[in-house]
């Protein structure tokens, strides 16, 4: 029953097609819906009355309960003031697992606190079967020196070589933000946040539902990493740009046997059960504590960057800082 959508974008209402779906059938339900605020779709009319915008997510949110499995997840991203009316409907037919606060700064508004993060709900169907990975990112450097930002004091000896485990304060991924490295959509989401939730709430073979696809970042990282996708979205143009895309799409996000996220060359979201077999990819400094003053690097024989950036058609700037090279890192490259 399920297999028919695996792996389709489908044209349509999500309500529709969601009432159409077996329950307890998806691994990860993501959902990016339209925020209300009169964005410029390029169909949809992004402006209901508050009411009937309230009513109208929890009946999606409550298609995307139902067809969760019972060791999957449900995650929502918007702005947290739709967010606080979520929580009153998850809350009773799923269980709170994280308020991840991704930090996003937008345009100051005025006489009101510059919005400068999105919300994403992360609720589990059963928190007790829930299937979850802990996810580490690389250090967070000083702009110039390339310095950890973080001040270790005497434990810098017991520091991860990649970086810490992730936090629900999520900083190091920007949002898609140069009109030439975007979709003809307005909203379009970085492939890398898809990426790390994808990992930390999912296997190889898994399924993955967006029932507001836009352009298909959902669908591309689930592609990239092994996953089922399957989207719904009303818009045909849309439509288009994601199964062009799609079609386009040969990489495989892996490292030796482990999926991971990338960013060009570098690696920036893997799990911690991982590292055992992706450390013998990097070049590990024996004085763990030099990591203060310079990143672990990728060996150079293991060909990740040109199979990536050629495959990186999306080529959106995701990850906020790009680290100063150390002299040493030139060097070996
Ligand atoms: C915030 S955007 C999602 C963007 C997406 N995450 C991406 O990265 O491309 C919301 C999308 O929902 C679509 N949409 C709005 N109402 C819908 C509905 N009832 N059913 C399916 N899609 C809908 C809009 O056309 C829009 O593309």
């Amino acid at each position: 029953m399920i297999e028919r959508y695996l792996n389709n974008i489908i044209q349509g209402d999500c309500l529709e097609l969601l009432k159409t779906m077996p329950d307890n059938s998806v691994d990860v339900a993501f959902a990016d819906p339209p925020f209300n605020l009169k964005k410029s779709y390029n169909s949809y009319t992004d402006l209901l009355k508050l009411q009937e915008y309230l009513d109208w997510c929890e009946h999606w949110i409550t298609e995307m309960v139902r067809i969760a499995k019972p060791t999957g997840s449900i995650f929502v991203h918007n702005i947290p003031k739709w967010l606080t009316f979520y929580t009153a409907s998850l809350n009773k037919i799923a269980d709170f697992k994280h308020w991840i606060s991704w930090d996003a700064p937008t345009a100051p508004m005025g006489k009101t606190l510059q919005p400068s993060h999105y919300g994403i709900l992360f609720y589990a169907k059963d928190v007790k079967q829930l299937k979850f990975y802990e996810i580490r990112y690389p250090h967070k450097r000083t702009r110039k020196e390339g310095l950890l930002a973080k001040d270790y004091g005497g434990k810098k000896k017991l520091l991860h070589p990649f970086g810490p485990l992730i936090s629900d304060v999520w900083t190091d991924i920007h949002r898609v933000k140069h009109n030439k490295y975007r979709d003809k959509h307005p909203c379009q989401l970085p492939i890398h946040l898809l990426e790390r939730i994808i990992l930390m709430a999912s296997d190889e073979g898994d399924i993955i539902l967006d029932p507001f696809s836009g352009t298909g970042t959902t669908a591309l990282a689930a592609k990239r990493l092994g996953r089922n996708f399957i989207g719904f979205e009303l818009d045909d143009k849309y439509i288009e740009i994601t199964q062009n895309k799609l079609l386009q799409e040969n990489f495989r996000s892996k490292l030796g046997r482990c999926w991971v996220s990338f960013y060009l060359d570098k690696l920036v979201t893997l799990r911690d059960k991982d590292w055992d077999d992706l450390k013998e990819f990097y070049h590990i400094p024996s004085q763990i504590e030099t990591v203060d003053l310079m990143p672990i690097v990728l060996k150079s024989d293991i060909g990740i960057s040109t199979s990536h950036k050629k495959c990186d058609h999306n080529r959106e700037e995701a990850i906020q800082e790009e680290l100063p090279l150390s002299k040493r890192q030139k060097d070996e490259k």
